[in-house]
């Protein structure tokens, strides 16, 4: 896709991307400046009907740097969402209002609704247990930055392989990649859905799914917080809770290449004794959302 085609894109799903546009984002982000002429005049709406502090901050932090401005609410209840006004009516109230709509929801597809509902654009920010298209494009960042290329590397994805969407996203934009090897490590009753079993499958991914915490020869270790909301019974929920954790102990015979990555917020799912790490990169993960979302913003707002 070539740039002039993003202009006014919606970013729902990463199954929407191919290589060349991931391509697109990532050399984009490698050069982008903060430039307060950019996008001066346009306006951001930020919809999060979920809690956020990293994807919401740093989109408009991203925006801030570009010279928008940004508006929005960070929990429902501060809409009128809390008098009963429906979600088509929100998002088609704030159409007038801004130029991009950023939204995070509960409910799976509802990025994709709001998306129809709208002739501006729409960047998903996470709906429900789906798709979270901008983290994976700040992992695919941080892990490009680390190991120079995607290609050929062997990831593996620890915790809530049911319920996290940043896996999902992750997983489905690493098929268009060349002999990656995926480890998907998570208990028995959180493994991958199969519709992303199945789409592994048919890229020619080699995976393996285990409950063993088996750390070995991997390139990149992603873990992932268990997702206690999503879980229609609680007691499920403690059944598998604390089911994996990194400690250094766990850690000591991580090779030198390898890094250790998590979308955050961590629970305890990694010991803080682990930040000290030169292989911990999830804050760097934090830091690569701006670059990345700076870029997605760019791409989509341009004037010309
Ligand atoms: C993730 C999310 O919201 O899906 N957080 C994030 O955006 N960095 C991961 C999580 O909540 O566990």
């Amino acid at each position: 896709m070539n740039a002039r085609s993003w202009k006014g894109r919606d970013i729902i799903s990463i199954r929407d991307f191919s290589r060349e546009d991931i391509e697109t984002v990532l050399e984009q982000a490698r050069v982008i400046r903060s430039d307060p002429d950019a996008l001066r005049g346009r306006v951001m709406a930020s919809l999060f009907f979920e809690p956020s502090t990293r994807t919401r901050l740093s989109f408009a932090s991203a925006m801030s740097r570009l010279g928008g401005e940004v508006i929005g609410f960070s929990q429902p209840e501060g809409s009128s969402q809390a008098k009963g006004e429906s979600f088509r009516d929100t998002v088609r109230t704030v159409e007038r209002y801004a130029d991009v709509i950023v939204i995070r929801h509960p409910l799976e597809g509802s990025a994709r609704l709001a998306a129809d509902l709208v002739e501006i654009p729409v960047i998903n920010a996470g709906d429900g247990a789906n798709q979270h298209p901008t983290q994976t494009l700040l992992d695919l960042f941080t892990i490009e930055q680390h190991h120079e290329r995607i290609d050929g590397l062997q990831i593996g994805m620890i915790g809530d392989l049911k319920y996290g969407r940043t896996v999902h996203s992750l997983a489905i934009a690493l098929t268009p990649f060349r002999d990656i090897q995926l480890r998907l490590i998570s208990p028995e009753n959180l493994r991958t859905p199969d519709h992303i079993l199945k789409q592994l499958d048919q890229s020619g991914i080699i995976h393996r799914e285990t409950e063993a915490l088996d750390l070995g020869d991997l390139d990149v270790i992603y873990m992932t917080r268990i997702q206690k909301e999503r879980f229609p019974d609680i007691e499920e929920y403690e059944k598998v809770k604390g089911s994996y954790v990194l400690d250094r102990e766990r850690l000591a015979d991580l090779s030198d290449r390898a890094i250790v990555m998590h979308p955050l917020p961590r629970v305890d799912e990694i010991d803080v004794a682990v930040d000290r790490l030169p292989q911990a990169k999830y804050f760097d993960q934090v830091q690569s959302g701006i670059p990345v979302r700076m870029a997605l913003l760019s791409l989509i707002l341009r004037r010309t």
